[in-house]
């Protein structure tokens, strides 16, 4: 897909604005250089501007270049990060320091590949660290960016997907303009992280406002989309319920751990097709007959289960063999003092009353 028409102008629109209203005397702003930036880009990944200014002069003054950091302590670099928080943040910093010391001659690479692989160093720090200090063309597309870029071209859909996060940084290539790359990175995370706010954006102040998308169609609160929320896991299993010519139904111990531990239930196979080799297998017998009956849902903190009842009639004489303990015939009009899990409870009552449909329960959810 081509990039939208307003990718052309939205740099221009955004470097004017700048030119009047962004910061320009940032204490990382001050020669720029690549360790400089780079510092900077890791303390402001998850920390605000404000808080940063009071760590960063302190941090670059007892560690002025890459290899004054790699030699440091790991305590004298985890001493002066306190305050920050995401100490890990703080440990790739100085392992990736090492690395530059060791493997780069304690240069920070200003290739984009072997820049980007450095620990705590993604696609989007790189971009940055190349963009800042050498006005080099690289996109950026950190959480601000993000925001912004969401808004302006209307991307509905989750960053966090990889589909839509490859729009996003297509976007940001397409935006990035050939000419001031420093000025205009520094400019779009800037109005990220000011007018363009997560709640209540100030769009009636905004130089991005004539082409941007979501402001006009009056959804830019909601954008970018939120995680969705996780589909619930749905397993499904099929229920047992063998009978004796007297009606009896086997029940199994189930494993101590685990849903309904320790509880009787059914004994479970993974499909309708398996039943009969589980009546051969576990009881010696094949059924005489198997009948599935309808599925009965249940729903777990954490998953939903579909059981597939299904009943096999055992032939005449009926099986004696099991291990005891583990297994027991039940009647199901009078199942005793068992501890049963609430969906046997409600099938013991459908074998009990053939005419009784298992919906009774005021938990079941059984679809009709
Ligand atoms: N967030 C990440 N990098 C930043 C920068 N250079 N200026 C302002 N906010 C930022
Ligand atoms: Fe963000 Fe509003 Fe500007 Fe659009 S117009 S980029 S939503 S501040």
């Amino acid at each position: 897909m081509p990039p939208p028409p307003y990718a052309q102008r939205l740099a221009p629109d955004l470097l004017a604005w700048w030119d009047h209203h962004g910061r320009k005397d940032l204490p990382w702003q001050r020669d720029p250089t690549p360790y400089r930036v780079w510092v900077s880009e890791v303390m402001l990944q998850q920390t605000q501007v404000t808080t940063v200014m009071r760590y960063y002069d302190r941090f670059m003054a007892a560690f002025p270049d890459v290899v004054a950091l790699a030699d440091a302590a790991d305590d004298a670099v985890l001493h002066l990060w306190s305050g920050l928080g995401y100490y890990a943040r703080a440990r790739n910093l100085h392992r990736a320091a090492r690395v530059v010391r060791d493997e780069h001659g304690g240069v920070l690479p200003a290739d984009f590949a072997a820049l980007a692989s450095l620990p705590g160093i993604g696609r989007s720090t790189a971009g940055a660290i190349l963009a800042l200090s050498g006005g080099a063309r690289h996109a950026i597309l950190d959480g601000n960016v993000k925001r912004v870029l969401a808004r302006v071209f209307r991307v509905e859909g989750y960053p966090g997907d990889t589909a839509v996060a490859k729009q996003l940084w297509e976007l940001a290539e397409a935006c990035t303009p050939d000419q001031r790359v420093a000025h205009y990175t520094q400019a779009i995370m800037d109005l990220g992280a000011s007018l363009c706010a997560r709640v209540r954006p100030a769009c009636g102040l905004c130089p991005l406002q004539p082409g941007c998308e979501a402001q006009a169609a009056g959804i830019a609160a909601r954008l970018p989309a939120r995680r969705p929320p996780k589909a619930r896991p749905h397993r499904t299993t099929v229920l047992i319920l063998a009978r004796r010519p007297d009606g009896a139904v086997l029940l199994e111990r189930r494993p101590p751990t685990g849903v309904w531990g320790g509880l009787w239930g059914f004994p479970e196979a993974a499909d309708v097709g398996a039943v009969a080799a589980w009546c051969r297998d576990t009881l010696g017998t094949d059924p005489a007959s198997t009948r599935e009956r309808p599925v009965l849902q249940h729903a777990f903190t954490h998953f939903d289960l579909d059981m597939t009842p299904v009943e096999a009639e055992l032939p005449d004489p009926p099986p004696r063999v099991m291990e005891a303990g583990r297994y027991r015939w039940c009647d199901p009009r009078s199942p005793g003092q068992l501890g049963l899990a609430a969906p046997v409870t409600r099938l013991l009552a459908a074998l009990a009353e053939p005419g009784m449909p298992y919906t009774s329960a005021p938990d079941a959810t059984t679809p009709p």
